[in-house]
């Protein structure tokens, strides 16, 4: 049986457009730590889930990112 989260939290879909992107989970709750990054290479793509874990996220480098709000690029092309 899943839990809650797991059936109503968001996805982001994350395209690097550059080697070396680094996507940081930010921790839920009173603190706000790092605890996990990730790094992709140009034309790499991860969909990640929110959780009770990971509250937000931070993203560098060039990417396009595709989440419930639109799509959104980074690299000035808009
Ligand atoms: N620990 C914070 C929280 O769960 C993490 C966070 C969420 C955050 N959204 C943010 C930190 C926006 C900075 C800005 O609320």
């Amino acid at each position: 049986m899943p839990e809650s989260w797991e059936i109503n939290a968001d996805y982001v879909a994350v395209k690097a457009l550059e080697n070396g992107v680094t996507i940081i989970g930010l921790t839920r709750g009173k603190d706000t730590r790092f605890h996990h990054s990730e790094k992709l290479d140009k034309g790499e793509i991860m969909i990640a889930q929110f959780t009770e874990h990971t509250s937000a996220i931070k993203i560098r480098g060039k990417v396009e990112l595709l989440t419930r709000y639109g799509i959104m690029r980074n690299d000035d092309l808009a």
